[in-house]
């Protein structure tokens, strides 16, 4: 939302479903401008910073977001948790007012997704939720531009074809935990038309708030949102499975007891195949992946899109950010 007129995305539902579609249309023709046409991007963030104030660990966001804003000729800053006072000996409050005026945008991972409210509460320049604990919403953007890519037909290109149409009446299964990216998945396929059906253990199950939410979403565009224990009951006829690992940043101390819950929920060939799903099915996974939630069998199949999907983080955010930072909103 545009909190005190500054837009900021911080959940899934900062979009619309035009808004959706176009931020993955846009990655696609960057994309393609960059790694087709070896084109670059006239630096329109030139003399600009991004901070990326992460209080969590980070692979994929930090390399996708930093290359990205190098990509477009402005500075991205890392502010890591050991380096500035995140909430730890200086308020959000504080923080955000300081930190917002000094830069042009902000790429924040938090722990509690109030903190980033509060963050953007105060902050004078854009935020982008890097990861809550209850939302990943540019995680998603990339697994629908790589599903878009991937359910492009033989002859056309992604970047000139409209992901509704691509989208449309997919399946998508989840099994495994109710966390944060099962969340924002669940918030944003009703937007590009597709299905979703979710398996998990009894007391993992999604924030009932979100859910409601998305059933709501679910309703407005006539897509189905099914919520299972069974693993083989959310397998059933879909054509795309995702899972997550079952320990989030921040639940290491349960582990022991999550890996007793989540007991049968390990995806593999056989438990997909056995459960009826489609026949050209396909796989996603956020990363980083631990082995216990996926064997390698599907991890590293032909029918595995995970590099991709995580290389796509990368133009995903390039989007949000060149929407955000350059064109000033969505
Ligand atoms: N998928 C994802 O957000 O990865 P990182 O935690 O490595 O950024
Ligand atoms: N659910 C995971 C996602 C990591 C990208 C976590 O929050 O740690």
């Amino acid at each position: 939302p545009a909190v005190s007129g500054v837009p900021h995305l911080l959940t899934d539902n900062d979009l619309s479903p035009k808004q959706l579609s176009d931020i993955i249309q846009s990655a696609c023709l960057f994309k393609h401008q960059a790694k087709v046409l070896g084109q670059t991007s006239g630096a329109p963030l030139a003399g600009k910073t991004m901070a990326l104030m992460f209080s969590k660990r980070s692979t994929r966001t930090r390399v996708a977001t930093e290359t990205a804003v190098a990509y477009l000729g402005g500075h991205a800053m890392f502010l890591g948790s050991q380096d500035i006072q995140l909430g730890v000996n200086e308020s959000l409050l504080d923080t955000s007012k300081v930190v917002s005026s000094m830069v042009d945008g902000i790429m924040a991972r938090v722990g509690a997704h109030s903190e980033i409210e509060t963050l953007a509460k105060y902050s004078t320049v854009p935020i982008i939720n890097a990861l809550s604990d209850l939302y990943h919403p540019t995680q998603i953007l990339a697994d629908l531009m790589t599903l878009h890519e991937l359910y492009t037909p033989a002859g056309s290109d992604p970047h000139t074809t409209a992901p509704t149409s691509t989208l449309k009446n997919l399946r998508l299964a989840w099994v495994g935990d109710g966390n944060n990216i099962l969340h924002s998945l669940m918030l944003q396929l009703p937007k590009v038309g597709m299905h979703i059906t979710m398996a998990t253990p009894k007391g993992y199950e999604p924030n009932a708030e979100i859910l409601k939410q998305a059933q709501k979403n679910a309703k407005v565009h006539g897509t189905d949102l099914e919520i299972y224990h069974d693993p083989k009951d959310a397998l059933k006829n879909a054509d795309i499975i995702v899972t997550d690992t079952w320990i989030s940043m921040g639940q290491e101390e349960e582990k022991k007891q999550r890996i007793a819950s989540f007991a049968g929920y390990q995806l593999s060939t056989d438990l997909i195949e056995q459960s009826g799903a489609n026949a050209d099915w396909k796989f996603l996974h956020c990363l980083p992946r631990k082995q216990e939630e996926v064997t390698d069998d599907v991890f590293y199949s032909p029918r595995s899109h995970v590099f991709q999907e995580a290389e796509n983080r990368k133009w995903t955010i390039l989007a949000c950010i060149n929407q955000l930072l350059v064109k000033k909103g969505f």
